[in-house]
């Protein structure tokens, strides 16, 4: 594989969605690039996010449950989307990915990190291969902050079922980000998400100047 996988991660609301399109488009300088997101990526993919953040019945799954619908979502985005684009040479630039599933079902929810790595270990030996990204911007950022920031861009839209589960539960969440950060610093870059658009950019194409330096 040639291309190059980048991956955005973050609580709810840390700011990752609306840098995205910017992101993309400055990553298509250096070439193709392919936009996508998990939970999601495909039509399966879809499917499954929409019963994952409204189950029907509106009852929770069971926490390992809900991480097995991530990793089979996942499995089916890397046989069809990231692995082909990845063969082709092309940037893929993910909307979240395995970092979420350890930080929202592991961290929040409460699921061992040793049967998640299981998981993705077993995912790892299927196929040609489990690919692990290159680079991981963590928009790290306060849960008060993230969630007046949600409060204010849903302006009345339903927000989903994680962003419902309160600060508590993003707190956790971020702690297990910042320590999967902690623990793979060559990959996971830490983005101060409390800045401006502007100064969050900043951070963005410092970072990028740095690794996809020719
Ligand atoms: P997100 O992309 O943040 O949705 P939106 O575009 O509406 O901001 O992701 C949807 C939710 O899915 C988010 O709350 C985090 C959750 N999630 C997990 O719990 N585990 C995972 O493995 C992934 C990929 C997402």
């Amino acid at each position: 594989m040639s291309g190059f996988f980048i991956t955005l991660e973050g609580v709810d609301g840390a700011g990752k969605s609306t840098h995205v399109e910017w992101l993309a488009e400055r990553l298509r300088a250096h070439g193709p690039v392919v936009a996508t997101r998990e939970p999601g990526g495909t039509p399966l993919g879809e499917r499954l996010r929409e019963l994952l953040l409204q189950p029907p019945g509106g009852n929770a799954p069971h926490v390992e449950t809900e991480a097995l619908l991530m990793f089979a979502a996942r499995r089916e985005h890397i046989a069809q989307v990231i692995e082909p684009a990845l063969e082709r040479g092309d940037i893929v630039l993910c909307d979240r990915y395995t970092d979420a599933t350890f930080a929202y079902q592991g961290g929040g929810h409460g699921m061992d990190a040793s049967r998640l790595r299981v998981l993705e270990a077993w995912t790892l030996s299927a196929g040609k291969g489990y690919p692990q990204p290159g680079l991981t911007f963590l928009f790290d950022i306060a849960p008060e902050v993230a969630a007046a920031r949600r409060g204010a861009r849903n302006g009345g839209a339903q927000p989903d079922r994680f962003e419902r589960e309160g600060a508590a539960f993003q707190a956790k969440v971020r702690a297990a980000y910042l320590r999967r950060a902690h623990d793979e610093p060559d990959r996971i870059k830490i983005i101060d998400g409390a800045q401006d658009v502007e100064g969050v950019r900043r951070q963005l194409a410092g970072v990028l100047d740095m690794v996809l330096r020719p």
